[in-house]
């Protein structure tokens, strides 16, 4: 019998302060509030779901390497996004597929915001959409997984 899927939802730095940091790019809602919807959303999808924050490098690629089992990965690897290889090697290493997350349009923003060293190693990028963001890239990674499971 089919195992049910576990996707790892990460998120980087900064974003612990969800909710009150710079309200008018990120939004008022806090990180927990964000992932309670997305709990919802993965019951109606049946899958379950590993939320790890931390605001560290290190620890975000601990934690991928410790999860050799898990089925897909959502990431919203914040200011990492811009500046680690390291994480990007991580993801890489554990080889299953990955959706980039961003709460703001990160592609109408700072010029420095434009480039992701993640996004090539996941099979695509969800931003601008604030705390809804997660939801479709939830949508997306359960239908990549159901669809490769039917080929
Ligand atoms: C962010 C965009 C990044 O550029 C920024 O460093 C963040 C949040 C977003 O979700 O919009 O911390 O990842």
């Amino acid at each position: 019998m089919d195992h049910t899927k576990t996707i790892l939802v990460i998120n980087g730095p900064n974003l612990n302060l969800l909710g009150m940091r710079e309200p008018n790019t990120y939004g008022t809602k806090s990180l927990d509030e964000i992932l309670e919807a997305m709990r919802a959303a993965a019951d109606r999808h049946g899958v379950l779901l590993n939320f790890f924050q931390s605001n560290s490098e290190g620890a975000i690629i601990d934690f991928l390497h410790e999860r050799t089992g898990a089925d897909g990965i959502i990431i919203n690897p914040a200011a990492y996004t811009h500046t680690s290889i390291a994480i990007r090697d991580a993801i890489a290493a554990l080889g299953a597929p990955a959706v980039e997350v961003h709460l703001s349009n990160v592609h109408a923003r700072e010029e420095f915001r434009r480039h992701s060293l993640i996004a090539p190693v996941c099979i695509g990028q969800i931003a601008g959409f604030g705390p809804h963001s997660y939801i479709l890239a939830l949508d997306a990674i359960v239908a990549h997984i159901a669809r490769s499971r039917a080929e």
